[in-house]
């Protein structure tokens, strides 16, 4: 069946969303993400975790004695990092967004999200009409960040704010709290949306529920203790992906794929099409090909490559360049392809 016929029968069959990417299950591009998902075809991705530099002002290196080692990246920001044409374009096109970015006062800060808003852009653009994306960020730009996504996405999609919180040793001082949590933006793009609860419970603390002004006799009580319970907004049960565990390969910020298995098994469905765009060391990936969901990765570092063939060794994976491309439209007139 020819990707056309496809479409046009999964729009008999009721699911209108079901369209097919123009590239692999496996592949992970090494480049500017913002060429390859100019290349990618409009609503076919079900699910996108984003985990791209925070703008924390600092330059990340893998540790010398690990297999990422080679990794670095620099997460600090002046107004080079965008070209004016895309301000520009971004300012004709898109006015509020460009008002909310406009927001932010330090140079450094608007060229940030600039930076992320082109990318966001593209991928609402390659979302499924119901697909999730996941922005992690913290809270140097997550309130920043928030505003962008709600004028990309709309305020209606917003769906949920995760605060991931973890510990570690603390910067030395001690003249504030240690900042030890993550934030994770969750919105939809329309108003169906996949959520997966009963993939993702988590046992109560002491084996049973709050009964609380609940009614529940013992009998009710067990019965929801036994099946456990749908996370709340804050997941405190997550570690870091510490240098001594087993699935650490030194990559600078690397998640770790308990993170991941919640977020995809709660916000996708087996052979979904799963896209990391700042994979790094493939975390999300290598989630994504655990729980049998297709998936595809861009790093601008080569390393990621490496790193996804040493953590999913034996699986299926590929490495491509990108195809600039979609298939989607007629070549000549595709409006996202600007040229650098
Ligand atoms: C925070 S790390 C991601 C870590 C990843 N989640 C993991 O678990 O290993 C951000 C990644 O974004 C990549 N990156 C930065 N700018 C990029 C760009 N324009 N295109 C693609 N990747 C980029 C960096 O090389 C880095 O690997």
């Amino acid at each position: 069946m020819n990707r056309k016929t496809l479409f046009i029968a999964s729009q008999k069959k009721g699911l209108s969303t079901v369209r097919r990417p123009n590239f692999e299950s496996g592949t992970i591009w090494t480049q500017d993400n913002l060429l390859v998902l100019q290349g990618i075809d409009s609503e076919c991705i079900d699910l996108i975790y984003l985990d791209p530099p925070f703008n924390s002002n600092k330059d990340y290196a893998a540790r010398i004695d690990s297999k990422a080692d080679g990794a670095e990246f620099s997460d600090r920001w002046t107004p080079k990092a965008v070209a004016k044409e895309r301000i520009d374009l971004i300012e004709a096109k898109h006015p509020m967004l460009y008002r909310a970015i406009r927001a932010a006062q330090r140079d450094s800060d608007t060229a940030y999200l600039f930076y992320m808003a082109l990318r966001l852009l593209e991928m609402h653009r390659i979302l499924k009409p119901t697909g999730s994306i996941w922005l992690h960020c913290d809270p140097t730009m997550s309130h920043y960040l928030k505003i962008v996504m709600d004028a990309i996405f709309e305020k209606e999609r917003f769906r949920n704010e995760v605060v991931w919180c973890y510990t570690g040793p603390g910067s030395p001082g001690g003249r504030q709290f240690n900042r030890k949590h993550d934030c994770l933006l969750w919105y939809s793009k329309g108003d169906r949306w996949t959520f997966n609860k009963d993939a993702v419970r988590i046992p109560y603390k002491d084996g049973k529920p709050h009964v609380g002004g609940w009614n529940m006799n013992a009998e009710e009580a067990k019965r929801y203790g036994d099946r456990g319970k749908i996370p709340e907004t804050w997941w405190a049960d997550i570690a870091v992906a510490i240098r001594s565990s087993k699935e650490n390969v030194g990559y600078p910020t690397q998640k770790p794929l308990a993170l991941l298995h919640r977020i995809i098994g709660a916000s996708s469905n087996e052979n979904d099409m799963v896209l990391d765009p700042f994979c790094g060391s493939a975390t999300a990936c290598v989630a994504a090909d655990i729980q049998n969901r297709r998936w595809a990765g861009i790093d601008i570092s080569p390393k990621s490559w490496e790193m996804v063939d040493e953590r999913l060794r034996g699986r299926q994976s590929s490495c491509e360049r990108p195809r600039y491309h979609r298939l989607d439209i007629p070549r000549r007139t595709d409006p996202t392809l600007l040229r650098r």
